[in-house]
């Protein structure tokens, strides 16, 4: 996200400085994938997750403070309780699956939203699709907290939010065939040629989702940012996992309005992408 940061605070991310990508076309020629040296950009992008630098992963999110407004303070007290269903990152190989119809209390399909922002949208889309169960995640504690206050403020039950890294979610909490959808709508582009390995699309990313959908399940995502969308339906394309449910590009989900990164890459004039691929039914047996 490119919003104003708040101030750092070290208790919420395990990442320590305040860094924004700027926004800027892709690619220049001549420019090299890992690019010139930016003393903007400290090593702290890597995701400090114990191991020595050398083994730390690269993250597709940016590091953020985890400071709350008044508002999501409120809506955070208010609600964390019932609707946080956040993992200690330490407590994440050693914790049992996540049991949906334990924490949603009743049966229903269940959807996984990838990088739920603000939750603006989270909330609007839940509201349109009562049937799921919607499991938001996203990384910054004032996000999630402002989520609370949309999802109060529609008045939707069906959502409950994890805070984290939806990699490390999907690999170590969601059982596999487990999701009826994952949406990824409007992920950070890392638009420089330089930062395009963080982009979180890649094949091992995707064949991630796709060991988590059921068969037949769907996988769903969405961009302004064009050469991202390209790299999206290559990697979805080439996936064996998958199938594309339309020739190229998607019409826009009907249930999803438009976010707010979205209305931010229409007004700056750019167009929409988006991208739908069912699970295939010949994938590996169940
Ligand atoms: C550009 S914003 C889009 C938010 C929202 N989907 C929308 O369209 O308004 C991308 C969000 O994904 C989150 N994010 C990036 N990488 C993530 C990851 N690996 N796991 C969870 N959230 C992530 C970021 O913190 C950010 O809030």
């Amino acid at each position: 996200m490119s919003e104003t940061n708040p101030p750092v605070t070290p208790d919420d991310l395990p990442v320590k400085a305040a860094y924004q990508a700027p926004e800027s076309p892709l690619p220049k020629s001549g420019e090299s994938a890992t690019g010139p040296a930016d003393s903007r950009i400290p090593a702290l992008v890597e995701h400090n997750d114990g191991l020595p630098q050398h083994f730390r992963r690269v993250v597709s999110f940016h590091p953020r403070g985890g400071r709350l407004n008044p508002v999501q303070r409120r809506a955070w007290d208010a609600h964390a309780a019932e609707w946080d269903v956040s993992v200690e990152p330490a407590d994440l190989g050693s914790i049992e699956p996540f049991d949906a119809t334990a924490v949603f209390g009743r049966e229903a399909p269940l959807v996984l939203e990838i990088g739920s922002g603000m939750g603006e949208s989270t909330a609007a889309m839940a509201a349109n699709r009562p049937d799921v169960n919607l499991l938001a995640v996203e990384v910054y504690k004032p996000g999630v907290a402002q989520t609370f206050h949309h999802l109060e403020k529609a008045g939707v039950e069906n959502v409950r939010v994890m805070r984290g890294d939806a990699v490390e979610i999907l690999t170590a909490l969601i059982p596999e065939k487990s999701l009826s959808e994952v949406w990824l709508f409007f992920p950070d582009p890392w638009p420089k040629a330089r930062h395009l390995k963080r982009r979180l699309v890649n094949p091992e990313f995707v064949e991630l989702v796709a060991s988590r959908l059921k068969k037949g399940g769907i996988f769903r995502l969405g961009t302004d940012w064009e050469h991202y969308a390209e790299q999206m339906l290559a990697v979805c394309s080439s996936s064996p996992s998958l199938k594309n449910v339309h020739t190229g590009w998607a019409p826009r989900p009907d249930f999803r309005p438009k976010t707010r990164f979205e209305r931010r890459g229409i007004t700056a004039g750019r167009e929409i992408f988006d991208l739908e691929f069912v699970k295939r039914k010949s994938a590996a047996p169940e």
